[in-house]
């Protein structure tokens, strides 16, 4: 099962078993960490599942689709490079050990 690492804030890290074909959102949510909102569910309509993807990742994702990147302009925090809608990245084997940061707000 891929491990996730999930950055938050404060620096504290948790590293979490993602079910592969899940979303990141649902990792994230389902391990009862705080920090996502995901107000709509995983429909990339609120950007409340915002996450920093780690620089050494972002281009083994899947490129984010035109959805997503709209939605991405809605985020409570500043916007990067490296910026993702959790519920858009699909679990696999190959995101073993992504590393994710979570923002300071989510709203
Ligand atoms: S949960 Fe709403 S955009 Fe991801």
């Amino acid at each position: 099962m891929p491990i996730i690492h999930v950055i938050h804030p404060d620096g504290s890290t948790r590293e979490i078993d993602a079910a592969e074909g899940t979303s990141l959102m649902q990792v994230i949510t389902s391990a009862g960490e705080a920090g996502i909102v995901a107000e709509c569910g995983g429909s990339a309509m609120c950007a409340t599942c915002h996450v920093y993807v780690d620089e050494s990742w972002v281009d083994r994702l899947a490129a984010p689709l035109a959805n997503e990147l709209e939605m991405l302009e809605c985020t409570a925090t500043e916007r990067t490079s490296c910026s993702r809608l959790s519920c858009q990245i699909r679990i696999s084997t190959a995101l073993d050990g992504l590393r994710v940061r979570l923002p300071e707000r989510q709203q």
